[in-house]
């Protein structure tokens, strides 16, 4: 079929032509803003699961409903070893400075001077001005240590958005990697804001890895009751069947039962191996229907674009003794967590010899820990392709 008009998106953070399977998380999201318009309040939330099943799509699409409710918004992407408060001011400042377009300036000004504060303790050589005259608060989230300013800083938004009758929304995307000082200062932060008789209206939404909730319950020990936790995983059948029929008949084009099936057993319901398997099933189809023939061709390439995409980088940062761990992993339980104390068993390894290389396997972002004792991949079919690599 023609691959200019293909409607599949791979990749991480695109907008898949059609959201499948996620209208509880969006209606709850939709309440969750009306609530906070209400001066009610609700928990922030954290969505977390693996790589590929649509974390990151679910952030954009929350920020793009703040937005379209004249929120304040600001998106972060954290990264391992890096402070996200430079990252921090540069969103803030973008939303600051539209915020000042439609909203009354005289009541943006006290925040505006908190916010430079804020950005000049933060990011010294940075630029935020606002193309009219803001002085520099004192005594005001400019001290430069994240636990004394970050809560002065959200709480000076909070109050203003309260006055101008909207919420702010800060998004955080790969959250384990933030520092855990600046995810304690986070969470002192929320944690005040909602303190008093009527919360404050700015809202955390974090999303990252399935180790993300254990992450903040160390960082803080009440984070648990602080946000509401979402698990993001692969889509039911029925949903992962819409999010290839939809975007596929919008353009004329249908799916024999068959050739869904097969993407199903490509994909087992990830959304990023759904949309790849899609993509390349549409350009190996001749005419609609698309075939059980088309999709099994279409998924050879898939296969590879996944390999090299997705699964070699993260086995090739890996050493000869962490290839061996994931072998084990694979071959014991697949997909499943696996108990440390078998993949000693199986490599005729003593269980302290193999802590190091597992804890950097965690580093690296490759495996996690769902429980004691237990290690699993947090890439979908990551046990397949350590399966197929050569001893
Ligand atoms: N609900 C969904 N339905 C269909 N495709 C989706 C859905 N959510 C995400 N995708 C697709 O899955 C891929 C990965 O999404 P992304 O948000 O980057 O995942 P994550 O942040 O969890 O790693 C993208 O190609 C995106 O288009
Ligand atoms: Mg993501």
């Amino acid at each position: 079929m023609d691959p200019v008009r293909n409607p599949y998106q791979p990749g991480a953070g695109r907008r898949p032509p059609e959201l499948a399977g996620r209208d509880a998380e969006l209606d709850a999201f939709a309440i969750l803003l009306q609530r906070y318009e209400l001066g009610v309040g609700e928990r922030g939330r954290v969505l977390y699961g693996l790589r590929g099943v649509g974390k990151t799509v679910l952030l954009n699409e929350f920020q793009a409903m703040a937005e379209e409710r004249r929120w304040v918004t600001a998106k972060v992407e954290a990264a391992a070893g890096r402070s996200i408060l430079p990252t921090l001011a540069q969103a803030l400042h973008r939303s600051l400075r539209s915020a000042t377009g439609r909203f009354e300036r005289g009541k943006l000004l006290g925040l505006l001077q908190v916010f430079r504060a804020f950005s000049l303790r933060m990011d010294p050589d940075g630029s935020y001005t606002f193309g009219f005259d803001v002085q520099v608060a004192s005594g005001q989230a400019d001290t430069g240590d994240p636990a004394v300013d970050l809560p002065e800083l959200f709480a000076a938004i909070g109050a203003t958005m309260r006055d101008l009758g909207v919420g702010a929304l800060l998004l955080i995307d790969e959250m384990q990697d933030v520092p855990v000082a600046e995810l304690r200062a986070i969470n002192t932060a929320v944690h005040e804001m909602g303190q008093g008789a009527d919360p404050l209206p700015l809202v955390v939404v974090g999303a990252g890895l399935p180790s993300l909730p254990e992450v903040l319950a160390k960082a803080t020990s009440y984070a648990e009751r602080l946000y509401e936790y979402v698990p993001v995983g692969a889509l039911d059948q029925a949903s992962a069947h819409e999010a290839l029929v939809v975007p596929a008949e919008a353009l004329g084009v249908t799916w024999e039962p068959d050739a869904l099936g097969r993407v199903d057993q490509f994909s087992h319901g990830y959304p990023y191996l759904i949309q790849t398997g899609g993509k390349y099933a549409w350009d190996y189809a001749a005419t609609s229907p698309i075939t059980a023939e088309d999709a099994d061709a279409g998924l050879v390439q898939a296969r590879r674009e996944v390999d090299a995409g997705l699964y070699r980088a993260r086995w090739q940062r890996a050493t000869p003794l962490q290839r061996q761990i994931m072998r084990a992993m694979a071959d014991l339980s697949a997909d499943e967590p696996t108990s440390m104390a078998h993949v000693a068993e199986v490599l005729g390894r003593e269980r302290n010899e193999l802590s190091v290389p597992r804890d950097q396997l965690i580093k690296k972002g490759l495996v996690y820990a769902p429980d004691r004792g237990l290690i699993a991949f947090t890439v979908p079919g990551m046990a397949d392709y350590a399966r197929r690599q050569p001893d």
